[in-house]
């Protein structure tokens, strides 16, 4: 069977992890949550970029090898997913045999297909990009330490496939995504387009993975850095995991990389012969301001220290719902705590606490039987059983701002409806009928509670997974109405997202 196969780019390890990387790789695994909650199998992807002049220049800066240096970095980013609540399958690093093999592997065919040749090439160079640019561009000026280079070097013949690339981003429109990332792709393809340049001189860079035939070369980084996205899922080493993966369904990026993964990319599996992905998908960037600092919260001066200080689903929920996927978005403190304190402490914390309070105190802390609904009732019912389909949709459509507006909709929704029934005065009622809508009102708001917080799973699934388990849920695929069984027994709960009180 199929996996659903996603990708996050490989970060250099020439740097700490920061909120940018931290983005994409929490977007992939909500992405994956997302699947997972709808029971279908998904493979997650990511890792690091180690080779390449980026990583040798910070090594010799540390005073390190670069080899010591990419071993110390690369933990960095795994301690910084494991406490975002990251679950990939797979970290690939690109110092890893498994991977170098299948980079010489493909040169090796590429130079024999004669889909690589030597050249003399004189142009101009841009050091921090690390690749050669044209005049054009270096007039643009968004180009640093250019300098003119003259060399002998091994270039992949990426022009030969310029209009089939143009063909296979026509015809299909889910490949380059958002539509604005295509145009802007098809209009960079209007020109002709270069072969590409894929050695670099030993004189000039030794980090790097040697060219299988000709020994004074290590292999561009960016051509090396691509492959990992097959030789993780095991191209030519395992079959099967290959076949139930390829092609993936999205690699995961910010439009920084757009090129290099929409037209580099495609045009080299396409020499390999092998399908192209489904979906390149290109976010927007996180432009931050800077932090406060504030007394009350402590020394957090950068946006990943919140989820140390606040919990990691509070981080996950602000930038899942904050950016709108295609566009740019601000990062600032106050909407931080503004979003935290209205959406999870008032809004969501609040209900779960109410609800869990009132069954534990009242019915024994077994959910309570429902009895004749009321108006009140059936809307609430109603609304929870038709809004999931379009919350589902919104998520597969990568619309997760939009789904987790409705999932709070609708969680706002049973906070008004209790406040109408009022359980509270209800059960203080001798009448039977009251007890028994006050029942009917904790079960029906229980089951939605519920709904909710499996629909919320993916973007934070520390706290909702305590969630789920106060409420005796074990499962965390199950969104319709009516799951909650009658007499399930619940715990208590401690206070899931305490207020932050802002300095005055
Ligand atoms: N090593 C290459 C990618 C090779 S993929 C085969 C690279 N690495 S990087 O460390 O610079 O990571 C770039 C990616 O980090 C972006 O495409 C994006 O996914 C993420 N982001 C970095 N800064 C970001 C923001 N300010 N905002 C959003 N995403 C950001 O490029």
């Amino acid at each position: 069977m199929k996996k659903f196969y996603i990708t996050t780019p490989l970060y250099y390890v020439n740097d700490e992890p920061h909120i940018g990387h931290a983005y994409t790789t929490i977007l992939a695994d909500v992405m994956t949550r997302i699947q997972k909650i709808q029971n279908n199998d998904v493979y997650f992807l990511t890792g690091t970029d180690e080779h390449g002049q980026k990583v040798q220049e910070a090594a010799i800066k540390n005073k390190t090898s670069p080899k010591e240096h990419v071993d110390i970095y690369v933990n960095r980013f795994k301690k910084v997913w494991n406490e975002l609540d990251i679950e990939f399958d797979d970290f690939i690093r690109t110092t890893e045999k498994r991977h170098t093999d299948r980079v010489q592997d493909t040169l090796k065919m590429l130079f024999e297909k004669n889909e690589i040749y030597q050249n003399e090439y004189e142009g101009l160079y841009s050091v921090s990009e690390e690749r050669f640019i044209t005049e054009k561009e270096a007039e643009e000026g968004n180009f640093r330490e250019i300098k003119r280079l003259k060399e002998k070097n091994y270039f992949f013949r990426m022009s030969k496939y310029q209009s089939k690339l143009i063909d296979h981003i026509q015809n299909n429109p889910d490949f380059i995504k958002p539509e604005s990332r295509k145009n802007e792709i098809l209009g960079f393809l209007k020109k002709p387009l270069n072969d590409l340049c894929i050695s670099r001189p030993k004189e000039r860079l030794k980090w790097g993975i040697e060219l299988p035939f000709d020994k004074d070369y290590v292999t561009y980084v960016w051509f090396d850095a691509l492959l990992n996205y097959i030789s993780a899922i095991g191209w030519k080493s395992d079959d099967k995991l290959f076949d139930e993966c390829w092609p993936a369904d999205y690699h995961l990026m910010a439009k920084d990389i757009l090129t290099t993964h929409c037209v580099y990319w495609p045009t080299m599996l396409m020499a390999c012969n092998i399908k192209l992905p489904k979906t390149i998908f290109a976010h927007g960037g996180w432009l931050m301001d800077e932090m406060k600092m504030s007394k009350s919260i402590g020394n957090v001066i950068k946006p990943l220290d919140l989820a140390y200080k606040f919990g990691s689903d509070s981080l996950r929920y602000y930038l899942m719902s904050n950016m709108v996927l295609g566009q740019d978005a601000s990062f600032t403190l106050d909407s931080f705590i503004q979003k935290y304190n209205s959406d999870l402490a008032n809004d969501y914390g609040n209900l779960a606490n109410r609800v869990l309070t009132l069954i534990n105190k009242n019915f024994d802390s077994k959910i309570p039987k429902t009895f004749v609904c009321n108006e009140y009732d059936l809307k609430l019912i109603n609304h929870a059983k038709e809004i999931p389909n379009q919350i589902i949709n919104d998520f597969n459509n990568m619309q997760i701002h939009k789904a987790i507006d409705l999932i709070m909709q609708l969680l706002r929704s049973v906070n008004k409806y209790l406040e109408i029934k009022a359980p509270w005065k209800l059960l203080k009622s001798d009448n039977t009928k009251d007890r028994e809508d006050a029942s009917t009102t904790l079960n029906i708001s229980a089951q939605v509670l519920k709904i909710g917080t499996v629909l919320l799973n993916p973007i934070m699934p520390t706290k909702t997974n305590l969630l789920l388990s106060a409420m005796g849920v074990n499962s965390c695929n199950n969104y319709s109405f009516g799951d909650l069984k009658t007499g399930t027994q619940i715990s208590k709960l401690k206070n899931l997202f305490p207020r932050i009180e802002e300095d005055k």
